[in-house]
């Protein structure tokens, strides 16, 4: 090989290098874009799911089973009004009590579940009697509903007894899925194992509140630490 041909050789040789260098390290972004923005995708749809099992109170979304929203129906058909699914997951049982005439509303801290909600309101024909509100159940006020469903976990369910006795109206009637509530007296129960329902009427469980504290609602609101 002369010289020249050996400085030529040379030349594309070296070119042919930082070529391939140059499509190594476009495709190295490429990847590491991809990985990122799955990672990043995979955390924005995961993380609300995770997030109820880090709060005090662990409420994770378990779906109620067929069984379950029949028996919450079949306990609410004298029943007419507003109603409320306090953490309504992916809205079934609000979709349900809608097409049996509720003006029904969920409660959600999980973003996705609540637009899946209304999509699924949307798809099947009662997006005008559903609303689903992107909120957490311990800082809604529950005055306006006069029918209120809860699928919890025992540990809220004391607080939860608190509050819904303070905010309801004395027409309201709550229903609780498979976890009863710890000191109310139920007017009635349907169904059986975990598709359990417990039926509360609030003019008895105000009326146990102002008897245990002695006070009317309205004084324990204007005196709370009285
Ligand atoms: C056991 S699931 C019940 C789902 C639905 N009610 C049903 O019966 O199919 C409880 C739901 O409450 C939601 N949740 C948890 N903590 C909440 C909070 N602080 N406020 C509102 N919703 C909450 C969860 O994301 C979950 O979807």
């Amino acid at each position: 090989m002369s010289q020249h041909e050996l400085v030529l050789d040379t030349g594309q040789g070296s070119g042919a290098v930082s070529e391939g260098r140059r499509r190594r390290s476009r495709l190295g972004l490429v990847v590491t874009g991809v990985v990122g923005g799955s990672l990043v995708a995979l955390y924005a749809v995961a993380a609300p799911f995770v997030a109820p099992a880090l709060r005090r109170v662990c409420l994770p979304f378990v779906p109620a089973t067929t069984a379950q929203v029949e028996n919450v129906l079949r306990v609410l058909r004298t029943r007419t009004g507003t109603l409320v699914d306090i953490g309504s997951g992916d809205g079934r049982i609000v979709i349900a009590a809608a097409k049996c005439g509720f003006q029904a509303s969920g409660l959600e801290l999980n973003p996705w579940l609540v637009w899946y909600s209304r999509y699924k309101a949307w798809r099947e024909g009662v997006y005008r009697s559903t609303s689903f509100h992107i909120s957490d159940l311990w800082k809604a006020s529950f005055a306006q509903y006069s029918n209120v469903v809860i699928f919890g976990v025992p540990q809220m369910m004391d607080q939860l007894e608190v509050k819904l006795a303070n905010e309801l109206p004395s027409s309201a009637k709550v229903v609780a899925c498979r976890f009863p509530f710890p000191t109310w007296v139920p007017e009635s129960t349907e169904g059986e194992g975990i598709d359990t329902v417990w039926v509360y009427d609030a003019k008895t469980f105000r009326s146990d509140l102002h008897r245990k504290t002695g006070k009317t609602l309205l004084e324990q609101k204007s005196h709370p630490h009285s």
